[in-house]
């Protein structure tokens, strides 16, 4: 039996016990029981690009390097030739990839500037506190800009670059890749399709994974807000993004409680030293162990552990004093490891989010209740029911064939429309325009006011 038959099984069963006892139909249960077909997604499709859009990488890091790919994948619609990195190892992969002229390759952003324009874009993958100034700088001498969320580490800063943009006339894409991923396409084309109504409300979780919080938010760069930005944003401004999207209205009121639960000193076992490798007695009950996670079972990736000899043995040395090397109960992190926003839109319409980090999963999780049915979501299966009928579909998103690696698919996409834009000069083909993501962080920081505030109801 499959593993999704055997889930399928068990869920129902477990439904239908409680259906039978209450008297009303199991929703899952019946979602199981037909397929069908949704709304198609009402998106022209891109056609060739008529020259590709020639860019330069500020930051040839996680991100940076992976819209590089995405050039060589498509040479015909994206052109890297540029990149400015402090790291040799990195610049100097990124010059061998796109055969950057030396003229053209640079030890940090704001030399770029020192030069005449020379590409139509910059690529902003630096991180989440240098992306203001080289995105100013950038607009200030007419480049369109590719920007990694979180736009700013500020609201105001947030204001100046939409500002800016608008003033210059430039092209922002904000990577709000989630838009772009077939299974969230999706969800918007059945809400805008009328199938269930008006959105009366939208449930929707982020379960982090506590291993990939336990890299990115404890040990990571993303651990400080002072640092990088609050993990609500760092994190989840996509999910504030995508509720924005379906919702299609804007926010009206948000209140939000969070903190750190979990990685905090005071949860340290006993007698655990500061790194890992300086003998932990804890060695073997803890999953969190440096040198397991990184290099004997290689649970989580290395890249952002800075070295240019990648062998294990070069990791290893990195950890026995290096900030992924850290007990994560005795890191410098403060970030909220949990946090939930309730937001109130203007027609009267809710949304309730929760960013979770002590999950044993990722995936998003969504439920949308409509006047005339309702949605009910895990990025794979899309079970979508209607009143009047008593019909439901599920939809699965991995039998439609589509390519949804890099964020459910979403990241090709959304590097392929940003290009065309550019070229095109043509800020229709974004689907988050800077202008739309704008939402998500003004949303976003007034939660984070909102929490540090005891949960007092900000209105926007
Ligand atoms: N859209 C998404 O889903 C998504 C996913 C992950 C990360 N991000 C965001 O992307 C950004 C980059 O994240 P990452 O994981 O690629 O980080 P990273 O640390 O891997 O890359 C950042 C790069 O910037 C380089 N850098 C540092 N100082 C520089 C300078 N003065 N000039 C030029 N480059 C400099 C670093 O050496 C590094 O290589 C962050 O803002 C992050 O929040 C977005």
């Amino acid at each position: 039996m499959s593993d999704v038959t055997r889930r399928e099984l068990l869920a129902g069963a477990g439904i239908a016990a409680g259906s039978l006892a209450f008297g009303f139909p199991g929703r899952e249960l019946f979602a199981l029981q037909e397929n069908g077909v949704l709304p198609a997604p009402n998106r022209p499709a891109l056609g060739a690009a008529p020259r590709p859009c020639t860019a330069i990488i500020l930051g040839h890091g996680g991100r940076g390097g992976l819209y590089g790919y995405y050039a060589t994948q498509m040479p015909d619609t994206l052109k890297i030739v540029g990149v400015a990195e402090p790291l040799e190892y990195r610049r100097t992969a990124c010059v061998n990839n796109h055969k950057i002229e030396a003229a053209n390759t640079f030890t940090t952003w704001e030399h770029v500037f020192d030069r005449p324009k020379f590409a139509d874009a910059v690529i902003v993958t630096t991180q989440d506190r240098m992306h203001y100034e080289p995105t100013m700088r950038a607009l200030e001498m007419g480049y369109d800009v590719l920007l990694e969320k979180p736009i700013a580490p500020s609201w105001k800063e947030c204001n100046d670059i939409l500002k800016l943009a608008q003033a210059k006339g430039r092209i922002v894409g904000v990577c709000h890749v989630l838009r772009y991923s077939p299974f969230n396409v999706q969800i918007k084309a059945v809400i805008e399709s009328g199938m269930i109504g008006d959105v009366v409300s939208v449930q929707h979780i982020e379960p982090i994974w506590h291993l990939h919080f336990s890299h990115s938010y404890v040990r990571g760069p993303w651990r400080r807000e002072d640092l990088a930005t609050p993990s609500l944003l760092a994190k989840s401004c996509h999910d504030l993004d995508l509720i924005n999207w379906w919702m299609d209205e804007p926010v009206k009121a948000v209140s939000s409680f969070g903190g750190l639960r979990t990685f905090h000193k005071r949860n340290a076992p006993a007698g655990a030293p500061r790194f890992c490798m300086d003998g932990c007695p804890h060695r073997e009950s803890c999953i969190y162990h440096a040198e397991d996670v990184y290099v004997n079972k290689k649970r989580w990736g290395t890249h952002h552990i800075e070295t240019p000899d990648r062998s294990e043995e070069s990791i290893r040395s990195k950890l026995r004093r290096g900030q992924y090397g850290q007990c994560v109960y005795q890191a410098d992190n403060t970030v909220n490891d949990h946090q939930v926003v309730n937001m109130l839109y203007r027609s009267g319409a809710t949304a309730a989010f929760s960013m979770e980090a002590m999950t044993s999963y990722g995936g998003r999780r969504t439920r949308i209740m409509g006047t005339k049915g309702d949605i009910v979501g895990d990025e794979r299966y899309l079970d979508v029911a209607t009143f009047n009928d008593e019909k439901r579909i599920r939809w699965d998103v991995e039998a439609t064939g589509q390519d949804l690696s890099g964020h459910g698919g979403g990241d090709q996409r959304m590097t392929a429309d940003w290009a065309q834009a550019v070229v095109r000069n043509d800020p229709s083909f974004l689907v988050t325009k800077l202008e739309d993501a704008m939402e998500s962080h003004r949303v976003g920081y007034a939660a984070v006011t909102s929490s540090k505030e005891g949960g007092r109801l900000v209105t926007l």
